[in-house]
């Protein structure tokens, strides 16, 4: 073979959410350390949005990367049927004991998307089981649950599940309660409970904060208006926290500023610390319940041939002792204290659109002067002047945002500001 890894790529490669005929080669990193990336020519990035939401305590980190080597060398992997393990095991006790008290059993799978899928076959199920099918679900306008079907069908129909449309199951969509939307949201809640009644099997959605969407914010205390009248109707509540979970929002959970409590749970991405593909659902006990039966034909027929990974919840089991560490939260109320400050920097900018923050997330969009979009004409060339400027600070379309791993210094923190402001001169000069 010949070239360097970035000309070795494009040869062989097929990159997600890339458009293979206009992407600029990939860039070949080498290693990670901190909120820090190496690539293969010598330079280094500050890694601002975690590698897609995965990363909580750095790259790289020794207490992961010793789990992980322990493991590896008594058990690398078990069929999950019928055979269970100590990191599966404690892992599940771990997890439990930190979701609300009505979280009772853990279903494993591999990533997001599945940890979706199987939330949405247990509340689909759990009706057929208990003799009540009910073949509906609800779910935001500006969601993103993930891409396989299941998943892309509460998903917001988009240019991504266009080509899919005919094969997606019917999902009646309510405005996410952003800010100024909150009564139009309770409102179509209402209506569509009033005009299908009993249908709906369960309700999903990203809590606080919808990520894929644009970063789009809205109030705890609008969602528990939503979720109550899903009570009153008898609908699931499923919080997908495949990004929110582990500390994002400023608490363990989004769902812990909730006065409802989901009955079901999605976990990926920092689950593992953001280290390897996991999936975790978990449910309450009348769920479960459900399932449990001298009936086989009520067993949740799902799994995958990686379920339960040994090695993948040994990661995770370090990567939550690593959110127990009080510096871990002084981490994150730092991030939100500095964001705080650098948001009354931007304020009354006119490039910058409807700032926001949740936690350790901060973002806006950028003033274009057309609408804000995915496929803003604005996108790639923001992209490339934070790479030039050695940010990993990847937008969505003209939303730019940060969501950093919990490690990342107060100089890298003024280094991917600084980048920022100088897009926003830079932009102004134009
Ligand atoms: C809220 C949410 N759910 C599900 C997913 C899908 O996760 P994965 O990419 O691991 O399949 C994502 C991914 O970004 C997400 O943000």
């Amino acid at each position: 073979m010949t070239g360097n890894l970035s000309e070795r790529d494009a040869k062989v490669i097929w990159h997600p959410f890339t458009q293979m005929k206009t992407a600029a080669p990939a860039i070949a990193i080498v290693s990670g350390e901190g909120a820090k990336l190496y690539d293969e020519m010598g330079n280094t990035y500050i890694d601002a949005i975690a590698s897609w939401w995965m990363n909580l305590h750095g790259h790289a980190h020794p207490h992961i990367s010793a789990a992980l080597r322990k493991q590896a060398e008594v058990l690398e992997h078990v069929i999950f049927a019928d055979f269970t393990h100590r990191p599966a095991v404690e892992l599940a006790e771990r997890l439990l004991s930190k979701l609300p008290p009505n979280q009772a059993r853990v279903f494993y799978s591999d990533n997001g998307s599945t940890a979706v899928e199987v939330g949405l076959k247990m509340c689909f199920q759990y009706w057929f089981n208990i003799g009540q099918p009910k073949t509906k679900m609800i779910a935001l306008e500006g969601a993103y649950h993930g891409d396989t079907f299941g998943a892309m069908s509460v998903g917001a129909r988009s240019a991504f599940s266009a080509p899919f449309e005919a094969f997606l199951f019917e999902v009646l969509f309510v405005e996410a309660p952003v800010p100024g939307k909150e009564n139009l949201a309770l409102a179509q809640m209402q209506k569509m409970m009033a005009e299908n009644p009993g249908q709906f099997a369960g309700f999903i959605f990203e809590p606080l904060v919808q990520g894929a969407g644009g970063m789009r914010m809205y109030e705890p205390e609008a969602l528990d208006r939503m979720l109550e009248i899903c009570v009153q109707n008898e609908v699931m509540i499923i919080a997908d926290e495949v990004m929110t979970g582990f500390g994002r929002t400023g608490q363990m959970w989004a769902s812990d500023y909730l006065t409802y409590k989901p009955d079901i749970f999605c976990l990926s991405k920092g689950l593992t610390g953001g280290t390897m593909a996991f999936g975790a659902t978990t449910c309450t006990a009348a769920i479960f319940d459900a399932f449990w039966s001298d009936d086989k034909l009520k067993t949740l027929f799902h799994g995958h041939s990686c379920t339960g990974n040994p090695l993948a919840c040994s990661v995770a089991l370090a990567s939550m002792d690593l959110m127990e560490k009080p510096e871990t939260w002084a981490n994150i109320r730092r991030i939100e204290k500095a964001h705080k400050e650098f948001s009354a920097r931007l304020h009354g900018h006119h490039l910058v659109k409807n700032l926001r923050q949740t936690g350790v997330i901060i973002a806006f969009e950028l003033e274009t002067g057309s609408e804000s979009s995915y496929f803003n004409g604005l996108r790639d060339m923001i992209w490339r002047f934070f790479l030039e400027k050695k940010l990993l600070l990847r937008p969505l379309g003209n939303t730019i945002y940060i969501l950093p791993p919990y490690c990342i210094t107060d100089d890298e923190l003024s280094k991917v500001y600084e980048g920022i402001e100088s897009l926003l001169s830079f932009l102004e000069m134009q």
